[in-house]
């Protein structure tokens, strides 16, 4: 049988997406126990984490396995990540090599790798979590990829659900934010699809030229139209904030301007006041509209203090169920039959 990876939400179709989400639940209910004894999960953090690393450690402790952190260039070898180059550098092992040795001890390998911001035609094809995926004869997790960020997206769902319960028709913004840096698309897209999935009426609201890339947008289409939503764009952000049910608040960069980094800061300088403040959160459904984030958030440059701190703010839980959900997912994957 063929190894199944959690590469995106979108590969496992609603039906996987629902399964996982029902899984969830019922593991945050606290119903479900052990599973995952003398598993080894071996995790590659090429980027830093909190959340991540610390969630998928403590669930694989919580079922009775074990998960491991290579840090590439800290404790481990430097990763080639190039294919035919001559490796007279400063890269040690190739990913070729890692990911197939890594699968002889570990039953999961995991990765985190972000676009290094050269070129954002070669980047978007999101070679490197493809290559351990095509190495790996033992499922590999996307920790977060230049493209996609599956295991926040599908916490990003089951928050919503929670807090929303019927999410279908629900008026969903995702809201651009300005930043100091011009942060990558996998989270913004990774939510648009968790709300698309969840058949959500989704506004993606940016100023122009901050639009995604443009065959996310597309799955996005695809997927909120198959489960009864509507997607639409806006460039006028307090308007997109009248009655939402939700406001995903995520920073990212112009794609326009990838792998040019003062051309990309002058194109997000005008737009320094997209944050979310509380007139702005006002204009939500009753005023009670729930606000997100992955976290880290930059507090008064993303979100207000007053916001996140304040009753609409549901980032801490939406933070605990990566743990929930991640706990699923490695069910799935590595649970005994
Ligand atoms: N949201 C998220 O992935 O957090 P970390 O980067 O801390 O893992």
């Amino acid at each position: 049988m063929s190894k199944r990876d959690f590469l995106a939400m979108e590969d496992w179709g609603a039906d996987g997406v629902e399964a996982l989400l029902r899984l969830a639940a019922r593991i945050k209910r606290g119903e479900i126990e052990g599973g995952l004894e003398r598993r080894v999960l071996a995790m590659i953090f090429m980027d830093p984490s909190l959340r991540t690393r610390t969630s998928f450690e403590t669930a694989m402790f919580l079922h009775g396995g074990h998960a491991l952190v290579l840090e590439p260039g800290k404790g481990s070898w430097t990763l080639e990540t190039e294919h035919g180059v001559v490796m007279d550098g400063s890269s040690v092992e190739h990913v070729v090599d890692a990911a197939r040795v890594l699968a002889r001890y570990a039953d999961a390998l995991a990765v985190r790798a972000f676009p290094k911001g050269n070129d954002w035609a070669v980047e978007r094809e999101d070679r490197l979590i493809r290559d351990f995926a095509h190495y790996s004869d033992k499922p590999v997790i996307n920790l977060e990829s230049t493209r996609r960020h599956p295991c926040q997206g599908l916490a990003d769902a089951l928050t919503l659900r929670e807090h929303l319960g019927q999410t279908r028709g629900k008026k969903f913004v995702l809201s651009w934010a300005w930043h100091p840096k011009a942060l990558p698309t996998a989270v913004p897209a990774s939510a648009a699809i968790a709300g698309a999935m969840m058949g959500m009426d989704l506004v993606v609201a940016r100023p122009p030229g901050f639009d995604l890339d443009p065959d996310d947008m597309a799955t996005i289409t695809r997927l909120a139209g198959a489960a009864g939503g509507t997607v639409s764009v806006s460039d006028d952000l307090d308007s997109a904030m009248h009655g939402a049910d939700a406001v995903y608040v995520k920073a990212w960069g112009a794609l326009g301007a990838f792998g040019r980094p003062e051309e990309g800061a002058a194109l997000r300088k005008p737009h320094r006041e997209w944050r979310l403040t509380s007139d702005r959160l006002r204009a939500t459904r009753d005023g009670k509209g729930i606000v997100l984030h992955c976290l880290p958030v930059r507090r008064n440059v993303e979100i207000d203090d007053a916001v996140l701190d304040g009753p609409n703010s549901v980032v801490v839980n939406e933070a605990e169920n990566r743990l929930h959900v991640q706990r699923a997912v490695l069910l799935e994957l590595l649970g005994r039959p």
